[in-house]
C-alpha cells in the first residue's frame, strides 16, 4: 500500500488527476470506477482542464459509478447521475454509451438489477482503476459499518452519519434517501488499481483506521490492506492521525527510486 501525503487538498487533486490521466494515455479503452462527494471534485477539475489543454481523451474509456441514492431520478439535482454529468462528463468527450451509473429507481427486485450491473462490470473487462472517497465512518462506496467484506452490488441502508454528513447537499428542510445502491467491497477489490483520495481533519480517525488499523467490516476502508495495488492519496490534515508518516514518505520515496513504474 503507498500512502501519498500531499500538502493540500488542491494537491491532492492535482495528483489524483496526473494519475488517472497517465493511466488513461497508457490504455485509452481503459475502464474507471468513480466517485462522487466533495473530495474528488478537485480531480475532477483538473481532468477537465487536462482535457481542454492537451486535448487528454476518454472517448474510448469506460466508466463505473460506484453508487446512487435510492429514489432519485437522474434528472434530480441531488442525484450522483446529475453529480457527474455536471462535474464531469458533460465537459469532456465521455462516450455517453460507456458511462455506467447504478439506476436509484425504485424497483420490485434490486438483487437482479444488481446482478446486471456487476454482469456489465465484468463484460467490459473489469475494472482497471478504481477512484474512491471515504466516509468519516470508514465507508467506502456506500458500504456502511459491517457490511461484508465480500459484498457486491447492492441495496444498502444508510447509517444516520452518513444521512447527516450528506445532508449540506440537499436543500434545507428536504428528505435525504435512507438507502442506496452501491457496489460491493468485494466488487471494488476486485478493480486492478486502487485510488483513494482523502482531504481534511475531519477524515483523519477512518484514514489511520484504514491503513494502520486491524481489517474488520466496522471500517470498510481496511479491507483496502487486502489489495494488491492501492495507493492512498490525502492531505496533511487527512494523515494527522497516522503514526507511520515518516516511513510512509521514505517508502514513496524509494518508490520513485527503484520501481518508478508503481507510481506513474
Ligand atoms: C461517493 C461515495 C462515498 C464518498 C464518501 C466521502 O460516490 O461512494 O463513499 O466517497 O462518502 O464523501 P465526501 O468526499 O463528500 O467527503
Amino acid at each position: 500500500m503507498l500512502v501519498v501525503i500531499k500538502e493540500s487538498s488542491k494537491q491532492v487533486g492535482q495528483e489524483a488527476a496526473r494519475i488517472v490521466a497517465n493511466s488513461l494515455r497508457a490504455n485509452p479503452k481503459i475502464v474507471l470506477g468513480l466517485a462522487t462527494g466533495s473530495t474528488p471534485l478537485g480531480m475532477y477539475e483538473e481532468l477537465i482542464a487536462l482535457h481542454k489543454s492537451t486535448a487528454l481523451d476518454f472517448s474510448h474509456a469506460t466508466s463505473f459509478n460506484l453508487d446512487e441514492y435510492l429514489g432519485l431520478a437522474p434528472d434530480n439535482p441531488q442525484s450522483f447521475h446529475y453529480f457527474m454529468h455536471s462535474n464531469f462528463f458533460s465537459q469532456v468527450n465521455f462516450s455517453p454509451d460507456k458511462i455506467h451509473i447504478p439506476d436509484g429507481a425504485f424497483r420490485k427486485d434490486y438483487s437482479a438489477y444488481c446482478d446486471e450491473y456487476e454482469r456489465a462490470i465484468k463484460n467490459s473487462g473489469g475494472i482497471d482503476l478504481q477512484i474512491l472517497g471515504i466516509g468519516r465512518n470508514g465507508h467506502i462506496g456506500f458500504n456502511e459499518p459491517n457490511s461484508s467484506l465480500a459484498s457486491r452490488t447492492r441495496l444498502k441502508e444508510l447509517t444516520q452519519e452518513t444521512i447527516e454528513d450528506n445532508r449540506r447537499f440537499f436543500p434545507q428542510g428536504a428528505e435525504i434517501p435512507e438507502c442506496a445502491i452501491t457496489m460491493g467491497i468485494g466488487t471494488i477489490l476486485d478493480a486492478r488499481r486502487i485510488l483513494i483520495l482523502a482531504t481534511g481533519k475531519s477524515k483523519a480517525a477512518a484514514v489511520a483506521k484504514a491503513i494502520e488499523g486491524p481489517i474488520s467490516s466496522s471500517v470498510s476502508a481496511s479491507a483496502l490492506q487486502l489489495h494488491p495495488d492501492v495507493t492512498f492519496l490525502i492531505d496533511e490534515d487527512a494523515a494527522y492521525a497516522l503514526t507511520q508518516r515518516d516511513y510512509y514518505r521514505r517508502v514513496l520515496e524509494l518508490t520513485k527510486k527503484y520501481t518508478p513504474e508503481k507510481f506513474q
